[in-house]
């Protein structure tokens, strides 16, 4: 009898455990564990889904992304730290990380041209990147190209392409004035807009653009204005010629320089540009820069000149000797605004006036220029036109 019930009590308790046991294979498990069992299958078709770099949407436009360092590629020590950070450090793909929203708008395909703080800028690396957009926007598979760029030299590069590109596809030059590791850094949305940008229909044609703070510049007009705060890229007074918003581009005004396509410069054989010098005006001012300049090799000198383009007396007999050297003088001004205008005096020395482009851009257009010509004249011909 003992042992009946014992066996009893025996079977009862074996079918609560097998009960137990089945109750617990069959309903939800613990709660992690079924959250992450869900997702897991839905996230991996999402992932698939979303990495057009191996999968190209017919649908969407296909945008290249050349990268060159800046602060948007920047990293600071803090997330609150916004000066005194290394630019330059992040590669492409980090970037790209940040803005997954881009790969919704376009096929995005990256290129690591340098890495660098835009002040290290060379001609060299002008020259090669100038050779690796014409030949990526040569092919049907690209309809649009941004580039990644510091601010503290985006305007020479961008108004360097502006002259050289031969196509109306868009180019969009796009930095950040904050590092990639800082609280509400720029670099993410100002990269997603330049996608939009270049990934639109109706940027064709507007030459080579400068896109932050979801404002467009175009490259001939477009400076910097402020040394640390986000919003500072204008156009001053000839304006931006549209802003980005909600992923789509709006367009107001069309640049009347020369560009792009419509430009006679062809930079596909050259391997070098002439030495050009950016002398600053000043009070007190002496010919000590300019024949330092003439004995380093300079062909042509950039005077940023006090209000109009002028220049101080001894500073002008300096420039006068170095015009008759052969060396290719061009009156710029180191006020903001404005343009400078052409003087008889500057016919009688043979001078040239820099239009409205501010000193640094009128450096870009004098190597260009001189790559054609030494000739004043035809000199002025082109800062009179592009
Ligand atoms: C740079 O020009 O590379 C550093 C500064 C910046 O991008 O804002």
């Amino acid at each position: 009898m003992r042992k009946t019930i014992k066996n009893r009590f025996f079977l009862i308790a074996l079918s609560l455990l097998l009960l137990i046991g089945l109750t617990a294979c069959s309903s939800p498990q613990s709660k992690s564990e079924t959250i992450e069992k869900a997702p897991k299958t839905e996230m991996k078709s999402e992932t698939v889904k979303k990495t057009p770099q191996k999968i190209t949407n017919e649908e969407l436009p296909n945008v290249s992304i050349i990268a060159t360092g800046g602060t948007i590629a920047g990293v600071a020590a803090s997330d609150t730290q916004t000066t005194g950070y290394k630019a330059g450090e992040v590669a492409i793909e980090t970037l790209l990380d940040a803005v997954p929203e881009v790969k919704e708008i376009a096929n995005i395909t990256g290129t690591q041209l340098v890495n660098i703080d835009s002040s290290a800028m060379t001609n060299e690396i002008l020259l090669k990147l100038a050779k690796e957009v014409n030949k990526q926007l040569a092919s049907d598979s690209v309809d649009g190209i941004v580039i990644t760029h510091g601010t503290d030299t985006i305007e020479e590069t961008a108004y360097f392409l502006n002259l050289v590109v031969k196509s109306e596809k868009p180019v969009v030059l796009v930095g950040a004035m904050r590092p990639s590791t800082a609280i509400s850094a720029d670099g993410p949305l100002n990269l997603y807009n330049a996608v939009a940008i270049a990934a639109s229909p109706d940027s064709k044609g507007h030459g080579v653009m400068i896109e932050l703070n979801e404002k467009i510049g175009s490259a001939r007009d477009t400076t910097k204005l402020n040394t640390t705060a986000v919003n500072s890229f204008d156009s001053f007074e000839y304006g931006d010629i549209g802003n980005v918003q909600g992923s789509k581009p709006y367009f107001y005004n069309k640049p009347s320089r020369i560009h792009t396509s419509e430009s006679k410069f062809d930079i596909s054989n050259v391997t070098e540009l002439p030495k050009v010098e950016i002398l600053y005006g000043h009070g007190n001012d002496s010919r000590v820069l300019v024949d330092a300049a003439v004995k380093g090799g300079a062909k042509g000198i950039i005077h940023a000149g006090t209000g109009n383009g002028s220049v101080f007396p001894e500073t002008q007999e300096g420039l006068v000797d170095a015009q008759k050297k052969g060396v290719v003088i061009v009156r710029a001004s180191r006020v903001a605004t404005g343009m400078v205008t052409h003087e008889a005096t500057d016919e009688t020395n043979k001078f040239v006036t820099s239009d409205s482009l501010n000193p640094a851009k009128a450096r870009i257009l004098l190597m260009l220029a001189l790559s054609e010509t030494s000739d004043p004249v035809k000199i002025q011909s082109y800062f009179d036109n592009y």
